[in-house]
């Protein structure tokens, strides 16, 4: 597993994910006697997760917080698209503000828990285990930092097609699986793989929310009318309400013609799916970040447009999804 846990979170970086002003963080840091990492290389002040999360608790008032919708995932027929980077993202700065995240890896090809230092092998047990009752929900999930857990995946979930076929399951098994510790969390992610498979119907089953991600390229967005037609037939078929549905634009250039083009198209056939001017920003570091295994907060510069783009998806998550109830 890798070590983010030793790592920490400089005033900028809780700036951005909590949108308190960096002068006033310092000064509830100071006045609080708030300790920064001693070992840390940069000369930056850093502070660890639990006391970044104090930090950002502290300064927000006490709110009776109502999730809508808390079930998500991340979808599409093509790959290198971006889902997995997203999902990483997302779901571990959602978890850095202090919400309870749990990540589900539904990809056999397990990227996601690659990217937290879970190299698929068969030593650890995954959804299959769950599935097939030879786990539990205990056995299975990997702590990531506090609040933020993990169930990882390998090949062992391709297994998981026979069986569905075998035993007859309906798409609605994975949801009774993880019916019981959906209430442990505030949100919960799903990274899926590019394929149709039982799997990824149960996981669409399963969500509340189904985030499309498409990059800024125009041939990129011709399987998102097949995509969204595939959907709608599949909720006839389970018989199922729509889900609610997020396209996130990713890799977006801004000097790039082919990026302009495509968020005008998005905007004229897909205008109820987008934020309108919202794409993720094309960034080196998503790469790096996937490659040294670290969320973008623990390394990324000041300016970073990467941490920027993704604090603002979070919020608009937050917003649509999440309001405060007074009393
Ligand atoms: N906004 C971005 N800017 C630059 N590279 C990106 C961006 N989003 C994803 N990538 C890179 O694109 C590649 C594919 O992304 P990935 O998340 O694995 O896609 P998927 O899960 O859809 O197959 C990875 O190398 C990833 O680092
Ligand atoms: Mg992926």
């Amino acid at each position: 597993m890798i070590d983010i846990v030793g790592d920490g979170l400089s005033l900028k970086c809780i700036a951005i994910l909590s949108g308190i002003n960096e002068c006033i963080l310092k000064e509830y840091v100071i006045s609080n006697h708030f300790k920064t990492l001693k070992s840390h290389k940069t000369k930056e002040s850093k502070f660890s997760i639990s006391d970044s999360k104090n930090i950002i608790n502290g300064l927000q008032s006490e709110k009776n917080l109502q999730i809508l919708k808390k079930k998500f995932s991340f979808y599409n027929f093509k790959g290198g698209v971006g889902k997995t980077s997203i999902c990483f993202q997302l779901s571990s700065h959602i978890a850095l503000m202090g919400y309870t995240v749990l990540v589900i890896d539904a990809d056999p090809q397990a990227h996601i828990s690659t990217s937290f230092g879970f190299l698929p092998d068969n030593s650890y047990l995954t959804l299959y285990d769950l599935f097939t009752k030879n786990a539990s929900f205990n056995d299975i999930k990997k702590n990531i930092f506090e609040g933020f857990d993990l169930i990882p995946s390998n090949l062992s979930l391709t297994r998981l097609e026979s069986v569905f076929y075998k035993e007859n399951n309906s798409f609605s098994k994975l949801s009774e699986v993880l019916s019981s510790i959906e209430k442990n969390y505030d949100f919960i992610f799903l990274d899926t793989n590019p394929t149709i498979s039982f799997l990824n119907r149960s996981v669409v089953f399963f969500s509340d929310v189904i985030s499309l991600v498409c990059e800024t390229q125009p041939y990129s967005l011709n399987g998102l009318k097949i995509l969204l037609e595939d959907l709608n037939n599949f909720y006839v078929h389970a018989k199922i309400e729509p889900k609610d549905i997020n396209i996130i634009p990713n890799k977006y250039e801004y000097k790039a013609v082919s990026s302009a083009e495509a968020m005008s198209i998005l905007r004229k056939f897909y205008g109820k799916y987008i934020k309108e001017d919202f794409a993720i920003r094309k960034s080196e570091d998503f790469n790096i970040s996937a490659k040294i295994g670290k969320p973008l907060a623990f390394f990324a510069k000041k300016n970073s447009i990467a941490l920027e783009d993704i604090s603002d998806l979070i919020y608009q998550i937050l917003n649509k999804y999440t309001y405060y109830r007074n009393n």
